[in-house]
């Protein structure tokens, strides 16, 4: 079984490109895996974020992975901050990493352009996900292609603390997310369904209520003509909601695309497909929602999980650079 690691930004507001891309992937590998999910609440620290909004997604997004099917029985759900040896490991790898090196990640560039104060923690960002990675000596991390460069730093550290100090860490591999559907905005369908972006309407989210998800969905932009086809150059608006309806329920795009002869039917059955797929995730969401207790309980279970893993690490890591037992 390989050990798999995937760090989830405590934003609490998902949506289908996250399902569709990631989510649903986890879950369906949960068995096959013995696998991490961390709710990384500390990374969020790196830029501004009202505390109590923090407690709030933080909880928020550990109950939408639950409601997706992720089962605690099986994976280890937790919260970073949770597991004190990220932050302890964290130094250990800031001091194995150069500050040329993180000055590189074109993440920190692109988050850190125009603000006049920019929080050191943004700077070591990337040693901190390094940590959490290499604690749990992972086999594969799922991500997307922003982190790709995140994971090049991850194995480099890894290679450079084993090479200094023994063999101390697994060195990871990016992982190639599964045939991972692309959904792209509603509105706006040459770019990627994303939550930065500022698409009310080209957005759905995975709690959304169906009447949205139906107005969204039907207002999507479509594209000149009025032939359905799959083909993302000269139609990508047709050609995303296919796709969608594809991921939805299986059966390939150019099969879907040539039962519909007109716009207005294909939003109808999109629009049903993505509420019947999402809708027993709402439910569970609520159901967790009104017990959050037991969201609190599962959260401390993983927490004591992952730091039996965390613990031996990180005491190989500190006896090997020198710290006194
Ligand atoms: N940096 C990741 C993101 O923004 C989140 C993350 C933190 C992560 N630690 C991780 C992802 C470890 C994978 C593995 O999405």
């Amino acid at each position: 079984m390989a050990t798999v690691f995937s760090g989830v930004q405590p934003s609490g507001d998902f949506h289908l490109g996250n399902y569709l891309g990631a989510f649903r992937n986890w879950v369906a590998a949960q068995h096959d895996n013995d696998a991490y999910f961390c709710v990384v609440d500390l990374h969020a620290l790196t830029l501004e974020i009202d505390p109590a909004e923090l407690r709030r997604r933080t909880l928020e997004s550990a109950v939408l992975l639950l409601a997706v099917g992720l089962d605690p029985e099986v994976v280890t759900l937790f919260v970073q901050s949770h597991v004190p040896e990220h932050t302890r490991l964290a130094w250990l790898l800031e001091c194995t990493a150069s500050y040329g090196e993180l000055s590189r990640m074109t993440q920190f560039k692109e988050k850190s352009a125009g603000s006049e104060s920019v929080r050191a923690g943004l700077f070591t960002y990337p040693v901190l996900m390094a940590a959490d990675i290499l604690l749990y000596q992972v086999d594969e991390v799922p991500v997307g292609d922003d982190q790709r460069q995140h994971l090049e730093l991850t194995r480099d550290l890894a290679i450079r603390f084993n090479r200094r100090y023994g063999e101390t860490f697994r060195v990871p591999r990016a992982s190639i997310p599964a045939v991972g559907a692309r959904v792209m905005d509603l509105q706006h369908p040459e770019s990627k369904m994303s939550k930065s972006v500022d698409s009310p309407l080209g957005t759905v989210r995975i709690l959304d209520e169906p009447a949205v998800i139906e107005r969204k969905i039907k207002r999507a932009v479509t594209d000149p003509g009025t032939t359905v086809e799959h083909d993302r150059e000269r139609k990508p608006g047709v050609s995303n909601l296919l796709e969608l309806l594809s991921a939805a329920t299986g059966v390939p795009p150019a099969e879907v695309a040539a039962r519909y002869h007109a716009y207005g039917p294909l939003k109808q059955d999109v629009a049903d497909a993505v509420v019947a797929m999402l809708s027993p995730v709402r439910q569970r969401a609520a159901e967790l929602q009104s017990d959050l207790g037991e969201v609190e309980r599962i959260l401390a279970a993983g927490a004591a999980r992952a730091h039996e893993v965390a613990s031996a690490t990180y005491a190989r890591a500190a006896e090997a650079v020198g710290l006194l037992p």
